[in-house]
């Protein structure tokens, strides 16, 4: 119940703009910027930089360049050419080939088919690298429009280069993971990051939880490749448990986390022989993604009045 209140808040206080200003001068601060601990930085360069250090690891990554919700054509324009610009950096650098990326980035809300389009262009450049794009599950007023999409994808051929995400807090995800199992679609398997109606979201955590496992099943039995992403031990612990139940191999799933969240349990994870993929955003357009991981664990607000404070002696 903490967590669905403390959501409500932050996705209030990620619409007023004095708090934005202040972020986006503190944050990223080079050195002791707070928001730093959960977004790989501005630039493209520090992004691939992260993506290094963790292949060195052994993590397999999925970069995000980050941005949502733009309200102009042009601005979705703008955004896929710098995915492009990106693919081609990435490409370059010999980093994982791996991107994750927001259909509202691309201009859902201002005109689906420009959206798809742009996906389009995107997949096309994407797969002539090799490329997997993960299209990311943004709120449910776009959880048909996501899966329609995907679905036109797969008709169109785009089938081993594009999967999306199913979240355990919709009501709805039963029947949306027998249609992605049904079409061979790879999944991730999250909770939710956003605040939901009543209407349409399980009210309790133990009900998204309880969720999430028998999701999660579903996938590891007819997914060809399911991610499962979370950072909590309970879920990852019932995971593995059913996996083994069923014989199935480590290298059939595997689990994603967020950069900078639980770095001790996705080491403890890749030390126990599982794939380890850690989700990398960066970009100028992480105040919204922050006020998401704030709203997720307000414990994390100390980090960013520290940071604040620190700034100022
Ligand atoms: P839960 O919130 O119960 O947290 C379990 C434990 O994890 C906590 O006790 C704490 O230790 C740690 N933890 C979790 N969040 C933390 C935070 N912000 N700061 C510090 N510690 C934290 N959502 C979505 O709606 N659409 C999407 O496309 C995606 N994509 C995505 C990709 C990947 C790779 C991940 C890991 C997550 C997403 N999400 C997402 C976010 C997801 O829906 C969810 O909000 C977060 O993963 C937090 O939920 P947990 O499953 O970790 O459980």
């Amino acid at each position: 119940m903490l967590a669905v209140t403390s959501k409500a808040v932050f996705h209030g206080l990620a619409r007023v703009g004095l708090l934005r200003r202040l972020a986006s001068r503190y944050g990223m601060a080079p050195g002791y910027g707070f928001a730093r601990r959960f977004i790989a930085g501005e630039s493209v360069d520090e992004a691939i930089e992260t993506a290094r250090t963790l292949g060195a690891k052994g993590f397999a990554v999925s970069l995000d360049y980050l941005g949502e919700r733009v309200g102009t054509l042009e601005l979705a324009d703008a955004a896929t050419r710098d995915y492009l610009g990106i693919i081609e950096r990435v490409v370059a650098s010999g980093v994982e080939r791996n991107l994750s990326v927001k259909l509202t980035q691309l201009g859902l809300d201002v005109d689906r088919a420009t959206a798809l389009d742009n996906l389009r262009r995107l997949l096309e450049t994407a797969g002539r690298h090799g490329f997997f794009v993960r299209v990311d599950m943004e709120n449910s007023p776009y959880t048909d429009a996501t899966l329609d999409i995907l679905e036109t994808l797969f008709g169109l051929g785009y089938q081993q280069q594009v999967g999306t995400v199913i979240q355990s807090c919709l009501i709805r995800s039963s029947g949306d993971v027998e249609r992605l199992n049904t079409l061979g679609a790879r999944v991730r398997l999250v909770k939710g990051a956003y605040r939901e109606p009543k209407s349409v979201a399980h009210r309790t955590m133990p009900e998204v939880d309880a969720a999430f496992i028998d999701l999660a099943k579903r996938l590891l039995d007819g997914n060809p490749y399911p991610a499962i992403a979370t950072h909590d031990p309970i879920m990852i612990d019932a995971v593995q448990t059913y996996a083994s139940q069923r014989g199935l191999a480590a290298d059939r799933f595997e689990f994603q986390m967020l950069f900078g969240i639980r770095r001790d349990l996705q080491a403890a994870l890749l030390a126990e022989g599982y794939r380890v993929r850690v989700y990398v955003p960066f970009g100028k357009q992480w105040f919204p993604y922050f006020m998401r991981r704030l709203g997720e664990r307000p414990a994390n607000v100390a980090f960013v009045v520290k940071g604040i404070l620190r700034d100022r002696d």
